[in-house]
This record gives structure tokens, sequence and C-alpha cells, in this order.
């Protein structure tokens, strides 16, 4: 069946990082800084969760590692080929304020969503650090544009192949013990945000994380991406997905995460096999 949503450029960007850029005007007349779309390929197959990376007139950007069925489906798509359903933009838009001087901290395939947010703030007149973080050289994503995008970007990898050995809680330590930030955003792997946050923390540092919960239908109707803030349940999708920091349960989240392991494995496993079914 002919898809609605042109592929418009297909580049790898890293060793399982893939970018595209999409036709979807209507999402890319009101997408903002943190929100993102539901992507389905085919009829036949799984919604997955995307954040919306950049706009650029009538298109926009996604960045995503290959995890699973979708996302490795997703990478084979080239320019000219076709997307089902987009929906979105969805979530709930960055708080984009006048705060002074900020942080945006990238980790690993995260830093897709670090840029938009950086330039939204920088658009306000607030001085912007970024910090990108990634496992070695060859997973750094998108230096050279948060460079454009910041007044400063620190950049470091646990092995030590690019920038500073060690991790992106370690440069946002440094950070901090230098000069005073009146705000922070997180955006990774559920772990690295944990512990990243716990950098803020004993200085009161308002800090957001993006939070990557199971989605299933981003519209608030299915309760998969439930997580707990502040004691309370919030939706991720219709709620988030950004929120304070210091209010996540972020081991629940991660728990959470793991639920579908067997079924996302099998699902692989039919992919492999050139049996692919409709998906969870
Ligand atoms: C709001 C939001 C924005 C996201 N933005 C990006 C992005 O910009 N780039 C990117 O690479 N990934 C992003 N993700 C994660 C992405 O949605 C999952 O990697 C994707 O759904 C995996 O699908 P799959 O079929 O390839 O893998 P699966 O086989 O379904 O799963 C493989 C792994 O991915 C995790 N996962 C599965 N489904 C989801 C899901 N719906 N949400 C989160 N994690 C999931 C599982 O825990 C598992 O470890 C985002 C998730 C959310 C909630
Ligand atoms: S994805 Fe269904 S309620 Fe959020």
């Amino acid at each position: 069946m002919m898809g609605l949503y042109r592929v418009e450029e297909s580049v790898p960007l890293s060793e399982r990082v893939f970018q595209l850029w999409i036709r979807a005007p209507h999402i890319a007349r009101h997408a903002g800084a943190g929100q993102f779309l539901v992507i389905r390929i085919n009829e036949h197959g799984e919604r997955i969760p995307l954040t919306i990376s950049a706009v650029k007139g009538d298109l926009v950007r996604v960045i995503f590692m290959t995890v699973g069925k979708t996302t490795t489906q997703l990478a084979t798509l080239g320019a000219g080929d076709t997307i089902r359903d987009i929906v979105g933009p969805l979530g709930k838009p960055t708080e984009v304020k006048a705060y002074g001087t900020c942080a945006v901290v990238g980790g690993g395939v995260g830093i897709a969503g670090a840029p938009i947010i950086a330039r939204a703030l920088r658009g306000k007149g607030n001085r912007v650090i970024g910090i990108l973080g990634a496992r070695s050289a060859p997973f750094m994503i998108l230096e050279d544009e948060m460079r454009g995008s910041c007044d400063e970007v620190l950049v470091a990898t646990d092995d030590g192949t690019m920038g500073r050995k060690g991790f992106a809680a370690d440069l946002l330590r440094e950070v901090i013990a230098r000069e005073h930030l009146d705000a922070t955003w997180i955006i990774g792997p559920a772990i690295m945000m944990k512990v990243t946050s716990e950098v803020t923390r004993p200085l009161g540092i308002r800090t957001f994380v993006s939070l990557n919960p199971i989605m299933v239908d981003g519209t608030g109707m299915c309760g998969s991406c439930r997580v707990m803030v502040g004691g309370k349940t919030r939706f991720a999708c219709v709620d988030g997905p950004e929120f304070d920091a210091h209010q996540v349960d972020f081991d629940g989240l991660m728990s959470r995460q793991r639920m579908y392991v067997d079924e996302e494995k099998r699902a692989m496993e039919h992919l492999h096999a050139g049996q692919c079914g409709a998906g969870r």
C-alpha cells in the first residue's frame, strides 16, 4: 500500500544510528522542541515513538538507533520510500523561558533531541552549554550541530576516544563547580538520566528529563507509558515526555521498559526469518 509520508533523505550517522528527513508539512508547521512522533511504517507494523529532532521547511527529522524490529525496518528505508502513518507532534513542548544559563546534556542516541532544545533556549536569550556523552567516538552524533546551537560544547566518551574520558555527568559536575546554572535538560538512556540528574539535585538546580517508557497509542488512552513522578501516576505521552528529574521514579521506569523483552526478542527472530508479523 502507498504510504503517505515520503522519506526525503536517509543517512547513517554512526554504527546503528540513522537519520531520516521525512516530508510531513502539517507536523513541521506545529512541531516544538521536546515533542515526538508516533510512526507506523506499514499497515501491519507496530507504532513507535521517536523524538522530533529538527524541522526544516516541510520536513521533520528523526534520529534513531536500531534496537529491535521496527527500528531495524526503518533503517532500510531510503529516499523515495514512504511511511504509512505518522502522528504528531505529540507530548508537551519543552518549557522554553528566559532562565539565564542552561545546560543541555545528551547521552548516546538521546543527543538526537538536544540541538532543537538548545536552539529554542538560545532563541529566548539563554546562555546554553551543551554536554555530549557517548560510549566511544564512532557513537558520537551531532557534535557540529550542537556547536552551532550552543555557546559552548563539552564532549566525553566512556573510553576517551573523543573529548574527555568519562561520562556526561562528570562534565556537568565540572560546569557546576565553575559557574551557576539556572536550568538543565538531560536526554538519554534512563540510567544515564538517573545518574546525571543526581549531580544537580544537591544544588536544587531545576532539571528536566525526557522520559522514554514503552508507548503504544501516544495519546493517553492505553496507559502503557505510565510513570511515577512525585508519587503520582503520570502518562509520559500526554503529561510529558519532559518531567522534573528530581521527582521521577527511574527504577520503576527501567523495570517497565523491560516488560516486553521476550516479545521483542521474538519479533526480531520473526523479522530475521522473513516472517514480519503484526507486532506485539
Ligand atoms: C517519547 C519517546 C521518544 C523517543 N525518541 C527516540 C529517538 O529519538 N530515537 C531513538 O532511537 N529512540 C527513541 N525512543 C525509543 C524508541 O521508541 C524505541 O527504541 C523503539 O520503540 C524500539 O522499537 P523496536 O521495535 O525497534 O524495538 P523493540 O523490539 O520493540 O524493543 C527493543 C528495545 O527498545 C525498548 N523499547 C521498545 N519499545 C519502546 C517504546 N515504545 N519506547 C521506548 N523504548 C522502547 C525496549 O525496552 C527494548 O529494550 C523514544 C521513546 C519515547 C517514549
Ligand atoms: S502511550 Fe498510551 S497512554 Fe501514553
